[in-house]
């Protein structure tokens, strides 16, 4: 049975051109319960490991810097079938490629500066809640 909650982060551009409001908006309009949020920055550390799984891949150290380079906004967020539901708001990795109406398409700059986050599997939904929240954090 698919888990009811996801884990997101808006990513540094969406947080520094001001889209924190508009796309929490989209978000909650679609369905899904804010259950944790919190803004914060990722050291250096935390990005290489929470992107571990793409560490042999070339844009590696372009996304590292990237998700170090200022604040993001984390949240913990819960929805019948919260993980693919999610990822079907958010688009596409590549804005180009998303489809219209989803908040990449609308907010993302460029595949590798797009806005937002979302789990891949239930499975990591958890584990990136846990990267990021206490369990009292978590409502
Ligand atoms: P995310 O994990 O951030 O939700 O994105 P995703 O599942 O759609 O994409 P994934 O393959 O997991 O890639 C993680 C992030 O790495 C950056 N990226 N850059 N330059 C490139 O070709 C490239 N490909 C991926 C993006 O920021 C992507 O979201
Ligand atoms: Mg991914």
């Amino acid at each position: 049975m698919a888990g009811t909650k996801t884990f997101t982060m808006l990513k540094p551009d969406a947080v520094s051109k001001g889209y924190i409001g508009d796309i929490l908006k989209q978000i909650t309009g679609s369905g899904f319960k804010i259950v944790a949020l919190k803004m914060t920055q990722m050291t250096e550390n935390d990005a290489k490991s929470f992107y571990e799984v793409h560490k042999e891949r070339p844009f590696y150290g372009e996304l590292v810097e990237y998700m170090t380079s200022g604040p993001i906004v984390a949240a913990v967020l819960e929805k019948e079938n919260a993980v693919d539901d999610f990822r079907t708001l958010i688009g596409a990795t590549n804005p180009e490629e998303a489809a219209e109406g989803t908040i990449r398409k609308k907010f993302a700059a460029s595949i590798s500066e797009n806005a937002i986050h979302g789990s891949d599997s239930d499975e990591n939904a958890s584990i990136e809640s846990y990267f990021h929240f206490s369990g009292r954090e978590q409502f």
